[in-house]
C-alpha cells in the first residue's frame, strides 16, 4: 500500500517533470540527479526518466523538459503533484462516502431576499438512521426540509438521496415517488372518512398487478392496514370518522398515510407541538417503530420527547449546523446554550 502510493508519487512526480508545463531554470545537471536517485525507489520512475539521461552531455534537451513553456521559472512542480493527487483522493472518497448515505447534504444555501435561511449546511443521515432536529425559531430547519423534498431549490450545494440521486434536479411530485414522505406540522386527513378509509386511500404499491390478482390484492392491503393501525396505536379507532380524533391522533393517523406510501425517508416537523403529555410519550414511541424499517428526521423543539426518542441530534443555527452528537451532549454545548438563553 505505501509503495504504491510512493510509486504513484513518483509517477506522478516525473510526469509534471517530463510534460512541457514543468519544470524551471535549475541547473541542468540537477534535475537529472534527482531523477536518478527517485529512479532508485520505483522501476516506473526510471522508465520515465531515461530518454532524458540519454543525453546527459547535451545541455540543451536536458534544459527543454523544464521550461513551463512560456519561459518563466518553476521552483519545484512536486508539492503541486502531489497536492493535486490528494485532492483526487479527498473527492474520492467523499464520493464513496456519499453513495453510503441515505441522504447526504453539502454547502446547502438558500436565501431569501438576501437572508441566508440555510447558510453552507452540511448533514449526512445514515441508512436506517432516526435523527432529532432541534434549534430556535426560524435555525432554518423547515426551509431544510422544503429543500429535501423539491418544495425549495437551494441556491448553492449539493442534496443527494440514495447516494446518487440529485434531488435538486427534482421536483416535490417526484420526489415523494422516490420514498421520501413529509408531514407537516397541521394534519391534512379527509375528515368525513373512517380512520381505515383514510390509510386505504393512501395506500401506493403496484396496483395494477395487485388489481389483476384480486384476491391477493385484498388480502395483502388488508395487512397492510392492519399493520399500520396498530403501529399507529389507531386499531381501536379504525371506525371512527377522523374527524371525530383527538388532535394527537389526528397526526398519527397522517403519519400511518406516509406509511402507507412506504417511503424509505420519513421527514416529521413538529409532530408532538398541541399534544398531551401522554399523546408526546407515545409519538416517541411510534417513531422508534417506525424508524425500525424506515430512516426518520424528526424536527422538534420539546427536549423531553427527543430524550424519549434516544437518537443522535443536530442542532442547527442561522441555517448551519451549530451542534451535532448525543442530546446530553448537545445540550451540553455552551453555543447551544448561548444560541437558546440568548432569545
Ligand atoms: N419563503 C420564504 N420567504 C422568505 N423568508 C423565508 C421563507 N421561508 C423561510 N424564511 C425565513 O427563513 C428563516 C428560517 O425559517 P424556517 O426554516 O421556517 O425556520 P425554523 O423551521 O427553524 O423555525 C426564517 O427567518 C424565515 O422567516
Ligand atoms: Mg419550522
Amino acid at each position: 500500500m505505501v509503495e504504491a502510493k510512493v510509486a504513484g508519487k513518483v509517477a506522478d512526480d516525473v510526469h509534471a517533470l517530463t510534460t512541457p508545463q514543468g519544470g524551471g531554470r535549475e541547473p541542468a545537471t540537477q534535475p537529472v540527479q534527482e531523477n536518478t536517485g527517485r529512479a532508485g525507489i520505483a522501476p516506473v520512475a526510471a522508465q520515465a526518466a531515461r530518454p532524458r539521461e540519454a543525453v546527459p552531455s547535451s545541455p540543451a534537451p536536458v534544459e527543454q523538459p523544464f521550461e513551463n513553456g512560456h519561459g518563466e521559472p518553476v521552483v519545484s512542480p512536486h508539492p503541486y503533484a502531489a497536492q493535486m493527487r490528494e485532492r483526487r483522493l479527498a473527492i474520492e472518497a467523499q464520493g464513496r462516502a456519499r453513495r453510503d448515505t441515505l441522504l447526504y447534504l453539502n454547502g446547502v444555501t438558500k436565501s431569501f431576499d438576501g437572508f441566508k435561511a440555510i447558510n453552507n449546511l452540511s448533514l449526512v443521515i445514515e441508512k436506517g438512521e432516526m435523527r432529532a432536529i432541534i434549534g430556535p425559531n426560524g435555525a432554518g430547519k423547515t426551509t431544510m426540509m422544503d429543500i429535501i423534498t423539491g418544495k425549495t431549490r437551494p441556491d448553492k450545494g449539493e442534496v443527494f438521496f440514495g447516494g446518487d440521486v440529485d434531488l435538486t434536479r427534482h421536483d416535490e411530485a417526484a420526489i415523494a415517488s422516490m420514498g421520501i414522505g413529509r408531514k407537516f406540522q397541521k394534519p391534512t386527513v379527509f375528515e368525513s372518512h373512517t380512520v381505515e378509509d383514510n390509510i386505504r386511500l393512501s395506500l401506493s404499491g403496484p396496483r395494477s398487478v395487485l388489481e389483476a390478482l384480486v384476491h391477493r390484492k385484498d388480502e395483502a392491503e388488508r395487512q397492510r392496514i392492519e399493520a399500520i393501525l396498530e403501529t399507529t396505536r389507531l386499531t381501536e379507532k379504525r371506525e371512527t370518522f377522523a374527524a371525530n380524533l383527538s388532535h394527537g391522533q389526528k397526526q398519527w393517523l397522517e403519519i400511518g398515510m406516509l406509511l402507507a406510501q412506504d417511503p424509505e425517508l420519513l421527514l416529521v416537523d413538529e409532530p408532538v407541538a398541541g399534544m398531551t403529555d401522554a399523546e408526546t410519550e407515545q409519538t416517541a414511541r411510534l417513531l422508534r417503530d417506525i424508524a425500525r424499517t424506515r430512516s426518520v428526521v424528526v424536527v422538534e423543539h420539546d427536549m423531553h420527547f427527543v430524550r424519549a426518542l434516544g437518537v443522535k441530534v443536530t442542532c442547527l443555527h442561522e441555517g448551519s449546523v451549530l451542534s451535532e452528537g448525543t442530546l446530553d451532549k448537545v445540550s451540553a454545548d455552551p453555543k447551544v446554550i448561548e444560541v437558546y438563553l440568548g432569545r
